[in-house]
């Protein structure tokens, strides 16, 4: 045997969690160029094709994702925004100003009716974010009636009103954003309070269960995760069904973001091993919640993830707008995968964010449109949603520099309706190839498929050269006698195979 070849057990047999499809989705908030020019762009612009003002070409790509779930409005935009400011006639909405995102100019001309237009194009389930932070009880109140009571009151008649007769389906809502940072500055008591009001009037009307979220903590802040559960419903009473949490991988700080682009090797080893800290986050989180919930009901909620970097030179430092490299993808690749290990106790993540700002899977400018790498790694994984998470080991080794280390190999593993194993693998090593020997266990794999995503670290798409990073087949896969495969992993690198019987 090869003596650097890393043996994997998948076992079919251990059929440990579902991998809700939520944990593939996405977030977008108003935000620079994300709902304006990059999901919505008038209807009546004569410039982009679109429907009912929603970009064909961004709708169309992110169909082919299969995306599951959708966030809005925000984020921090969240706690500041008044839907009614967004209903009715464009001409006659309220205009405010985005404090948050460059201070610019809000028209309120996409708002509910658009967001839920836009989920119906896209096919994915709306998860809307309620104002707690500048909002009353009341505007939340009637902002859920609006959304799903069939039946006459004052709120289905002003949706009748604007066009829309039936409810919608709205499954998932969150009530604040970060409170205990630009949703309010709370203390986790005080918001664990607020939390109870309005989460007691935010109605199941008819057979409409909302799923209820949370805020729980920003990053590894234990004390709030630990004080919020103390306070909260119990996760029996049907008032919570699951609490947020937010982590950005930020090379540098906050304060002192690095580029997006033109990095060098320490700034690689030092994103991934910070993508790696979401595991130690999640098992974290989840020991905590285990004392207040042992029985899993209530969902870690990962609505926040993604890479953060500095803006693109010359471009609004409040637009947030950054490119996307072959190192995001191994991000979203590891970071997925994470999320697939943890499936007992993550119900839902959502990349931040959709187009044109932090980790975006689009980029857009005028009427061209690009793909970016960690789109392609979606593309690969969305496999896995609702498939059951399998049993597996995998040998491993420590790469990295200085404190920035981490595993090398990355990889999850899950088992379809069809019973066909899907594997994500990542090699994040920059020069090492790999190779695996997979040993599935009661399964006998008679047919293989495979796709990879690789490049140089720095890799990239632009609007000139929009397929230098795209999923493409692969074929390093070598299949033995005795039900044993042996997959060649290039350096940097994302492959994912389905195995039939
Ligand atoms: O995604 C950008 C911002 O990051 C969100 O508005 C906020 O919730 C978080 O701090």
């Amino acid at each position: 045997m090869d003596i650097s070849m890393k043996r994997l057990v998948i076992n079919t047999l251990e059929k440990k969690a579902k991998i809700h499809r939520e944990i593939y989705g996405h977030f977008a908030e108003h935000l620079g160029r994300c709902i304006y020019e990059g999901l919505f762009v008038g209807e009546d612009n004569t410039m982009i094709p679109h429907t009912n003002g929603m970009r064909n070409d961004v709708v169309a790509a992110l169909r082919d994702l299969r995306v599951p779930v959708l966030r809005w409005p925000g984020g921090c935009f969240a706690d500041e925004y008044h839907w009614k400011d967004g209903i009715g006639p464009k001409q006659q909405r309220k205009k405010m100003i985005n404090t948050h995102w460059g201070g610019v100019l809000e028209d309120n001309s996409f708002g509910t009716h658009e967001f839920l237009e836009l989920c119906r194009q896209i096919g994915c389930r709306p998860y809307i974010n309620g104002n707690v932070g500048s909002g009353t009880v009341q505007e939340m109140s009637e902002w859920v009636e609006y959304l799903t009571f069939d039946g006459t009151s004052p709120m289905t008649q002003l949706r009748a009103s604007n066009g829309q007769e039936q409810p919608w389906d709205v499954p998932f809502f969150g009530v604040g954003n970060e409170s205990w940072g630009c949703g309010g500055n709370l203390r986790p008591q005080a918001y664990a309070d607020l939390y109870r009001r309005y989460a007691t009037y935010c109605r199941n009307y008819g057979d409409k269960t909302l799923y209820k979220i949370a805020c729980g903590p920003n990053a590894n802040d234990y004390a709030w995760t630990q004080e919020l559960l103390k306070a909260l419903p119990a996760p029996d009473s049907g008032l919570v069904n699951g609490i947020s949490l937010h982590y950005y991988t930020t090379p540098g700080s906050f304060a002192q973001k690095k580029p997006a682009l033109g990095f060098d090797r320490a700034a690689y080893h030092e994103t991934i091993a910070k993508a790696w800290y979401m595991d130690t986050l999640i098992q974290r989180h989840s020991d905590i919640m285990n004392q207040y919930d042992p029985d899993r009901r209530l969902g870690l909620i990962v609505d926040e993830w993604g890479c953060w970097y500095e803006v693109e030179p010359g471009t609004n430092p409040g637009f947030l707008y950054q490119q996307n490299t072959m190192r995001d993808a191994i991000v979203a690749a590891v970071t997925l995968n994470i999320f697939n290990q943890h499936a007992d106790r993550v119900r839902m993540a959502n990349l931040a964010q959709m187009v044109n700002v932090p980790q975006s899977v689009l980029l857009t400018e005028g009427p061209r449109m690009v793909k970016t790498p960690t789109y392609h790694v979606f593309l690969q994984y969305k496999e896995h949603m609702d498939g059951q998470l399998l049993g597996s080991y995998l040998e491993n080794s420590t790469i990295g520099e200085g404190e920035y280390l981490y595993p090398q190999l990355s990889h999850s593993a899950s088992l379809d309706a069809e019973g066909r194993i899907h594997l994500s693998l990542v090699n994040a090593s920059p020069d090492c190839t790999e190779t695996i020997q997979l040993l599935p266990v009661a399964f006998s794999p008679a047919g293989v498929s495979a796709t990879v995503v690789t490049g140089a670290i720095d890799a990239h798409n632009t609007f000139e050269t929009p397929d230098r990073v795209r999923v493409e087949s692969f074929d390093d896969v070598q299949r033995a006698g005795d039900g044993t495969l042996t997959i060649t992993l290039p350096p940097c690198s994302v492959v994912f195979l389905t195995l039939s019987e």
